[in-house]
C-alpha cells in the first residue's frame, strides 16, 4: 500500500448542494472520486476545512457519486462547515472505518441527536436487503431532531419511525432508553443498531444483553489521523483502533472494553469523563 492510500487518497471535493436539517444542523453534498470501493453504512470520512482542522464525519448520504456529511456545529471547524456555501472546496480522505452488519430481520435502530446521522444510510441499506425496521430517533427537544420529515414520508415502507425527546416536545417523553424499553414490552426485535451519546449506548447495550437481543454501536473517539497512524483513538484495555478497528463494535466487543460509556480520551490523551 502506498502512502496516498494508507492515508485515505486525499481528494479535493467541491460543495455542490447544502440541505438544512434542522436550525442548527447542515448536511453539505458533494461527488467524491472512489477508485476501487464503495462506501458502507457507518464509515466515515476525514474532512480537512482548510486553515482550521481535519476532523471525522460519518457518511449520512451515500448515493453514488455523492456523499452526504450532515454537522452539528459545536466548536472551530464543525462551525466552519455548517457556514460553508455551495461551490467551497473541502479536502476528504478516505472512507475509513469497518461499517454496520445490515441484517434482514426484525431491527430496532436507535439513534441520539447528530449520531442519527449515520443511521439514516443505514436505515436505507436495511431496507434493501428487506429488514422490518423501527426507527427510533431521539433528541433532547424536537428542534434538535433531523431527518423526521423524510422518515415520516416513509412510514408504510418497511419503516416504522418513533420519535422521542427528553422534554416531551415530540413524540415519547423522556430518555431514549425509556423509549426503547416501551417499545420493547410490546414487540421482539433480533437486533439493535445504535450511535448517539455514549452513555445512551451503553444504557442500550444493557437492554439488549439482559434480552438476548443482538447489538452493534458506532463509537466516537479523538482522531486525529484517522488512519492508524497516531493512536489517540486506541480503546482501553484491547488497544483497538476505533479507527481502524471500528467505529462500529458489536455487543460482543464492547463487553470486553473497561472504557464503553464511562470514559474517553481527549487530544492530550488525557482520560475524560462521559
Ligand atoms: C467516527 C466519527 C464520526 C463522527 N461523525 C460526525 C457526524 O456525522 N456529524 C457531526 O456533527 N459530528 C461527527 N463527529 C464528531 C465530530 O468529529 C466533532 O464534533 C468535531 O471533530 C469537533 O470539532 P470542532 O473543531 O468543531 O470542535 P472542537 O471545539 O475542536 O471540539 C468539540 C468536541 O468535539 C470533539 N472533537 C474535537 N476534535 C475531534 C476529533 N478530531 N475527533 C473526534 N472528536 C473530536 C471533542 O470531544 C471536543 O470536546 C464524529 C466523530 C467521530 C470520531
Ligand atoms: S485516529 Fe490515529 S490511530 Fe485512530
Amino acid at each position: 500500500m502506498d502512502m496516498s492510500q494508507l492515508v485515505g487518497n486525499p481528494q479535493s471535493v467541491r460543495v455542490s448542494k447544502i440541505i438544512s436539517d434542522n436550525e442548527r444542523v447542515r448536511t453539505l453534498v458533494f461527488p467524491m472520486r472512489l477508485t476501487d470501493k464503495e462506501i458502507q453504512p457507518g464509515q466515515f470520512l476525514m474532512v480537512w476545512v482548510p486553515g482550521v482542522d481535519d476532523i471525522p464525519m460519518s457518511v449520512s448520504m451515500w448515493n453514488p457519486p455523492n456523499v452526504g456529511i450532515t454537522v452539528l456545529p459545536v466548536g472551530e471547524a464543525t462551525q466552519s462547515l455548517t457556514a460553508t456555501a455551495e461551490r467551497q472546496w473541502l479536502g476528504i480522505r478516505g472512507p475509513f472505518g469497518n461499517h454496520f452488519d445490515p441484517q434482514s430481520g426484525r431491527v430496532l435502530v436507535v439513534g441520539g441527536g447528530i449520531g442519527i446521522a449515520p443511521l439514516r444510510f443505514l436505515v436505507y441499506r436495511l431496507r434493501e436487503v428487506g429488514a422490518d425496521i423501527t426507527f427510533l430517533m431521539a433528541a433532547r427537544t424536537a428542534k434538535n431532531l433531523v431527518f423526521v420529515n423524510e422518515f415520516s414520508k416513509q412510514a408504510g415502507k418497511k419503516i416504522r419511525v418513533k420519535i422521542a425527546t427528553d422534554d416531551g416536545s415530540a413524540g415519547f417523553k423522556g430518555l431514549a432508553t425509556d423509549a426503547a424499553e416501551d417499545l420493547l414490552r410490546g414487540a421482539d426485535f433480533d437486533i439493535m443498531y445504535t450511535c448517539g451519546p455514549e452513555r445512551m449506548m451503553a444504557g442500550l447495550y444493557r437492554i439488549a444483553s439482559q434480552r438476548r437481543i443482538q447489538f452493534q454501536a458506532s463509537l466516537e473517539r479523538f482522531m486525529k489521523c484517522g488512519c492508524g497512524i497516531c493512536g489517540s483513538c486506541a480503546l482501553d484495555p484491547t488497544g483497538e483502533l476505533v479507527c481502524l478497528d471500528g467505529p462500529v463494535f458489536t455487543g460482543e466487543r464492547l463487553a470486553q472494553l473497561n472504557e464503553f460509556g464511562k470514559y474517553c480520551r481527549d487530544s492530550t490523551g488525557a482520560r475524560k469523563a462521559l
